[in-house]
């Protein structure tokens, strides 16, 4: 298993990710598909930013994929970012998660930042685990504020104190 930041050639391999959870998952409450337009100008965006995009290879094969952006608009929120993390399906159970958010929350200690942000659909036991195990603690569930598929959701708010300060210890 290879960890790499990602290239415009690895697009294609992390939209197949993302719309199958698109099509027939609650993870993303995004409706319509990416397209490769769509996965270009994100990746553009994010590397405008300076923020990481990494994957995780096998054999030649991206299995899954983790990055941050801004949490919110507004200076104050400098220090902050919101995260995703995506694995394929098959792929799932393996560990590949773990390796690809310890290596995002390096990142983003080494980048100064303060707080990492996941916001999680809280029907997604196996994501909930994983942020809890890697150290985030749930500060919040916005009841029914998503909606998938005509199903209403709610959004747990996983946060990870990057700097140590302000956070339980569970
Ligand atoms: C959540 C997700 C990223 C986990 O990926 P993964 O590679 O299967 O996770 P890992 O194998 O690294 O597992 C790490 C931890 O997650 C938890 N976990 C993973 N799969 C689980 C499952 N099916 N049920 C419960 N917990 C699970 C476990 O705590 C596991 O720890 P362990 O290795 O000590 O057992 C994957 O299920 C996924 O892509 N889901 C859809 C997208 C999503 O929900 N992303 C998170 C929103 S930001």
């Amino acid at each position: 298993m290879i960890l790499r930041n990602a290239e415009p050639g690895d697009l294609a391999a992390i939209a197949e990710i993302l719309n199958d959870e698109i099509d027939s998952g609650t993870a993303s409450w995004t409706e319509t598909p990416k397209t490769a337009d769509d996965m270009t100008r994100w990746f553009d965006g994010r590397a405008a930013s300076g923020f990481p995009v990494l994957v995780a290879e096998d054999g030649g094969a991206v299995l899954g994929y983790a990055s941050y952006g801004p949490f919110r608009a507004g200076e104050g929120y400098r220090g902050t970012v919101e995260h995703s993390v995506y694995v394929a399906r098959p792929a799932r159970g393996r560990g590949i998660a773990r390796l690809l958010m310890e290596r995002l929350i390096a990142a983003a200690r080494a980048a100064g930042l303060a707080r990492m942000v996941g916001g999680v659909s809280a029907d997604q036991p196996a994501s909930i685990d994983l942020h809890r195990k890697l150290g985030f603690e749930e500060q919040g569930r916005l009841k029914g504020v998503g909606v998938k598929r005509g199903r209403r959701l709610d959004l747990a708010l996983m946060v990870l104190a990057l700097d140590g300060d302000g956070q339980d210890d569970g």
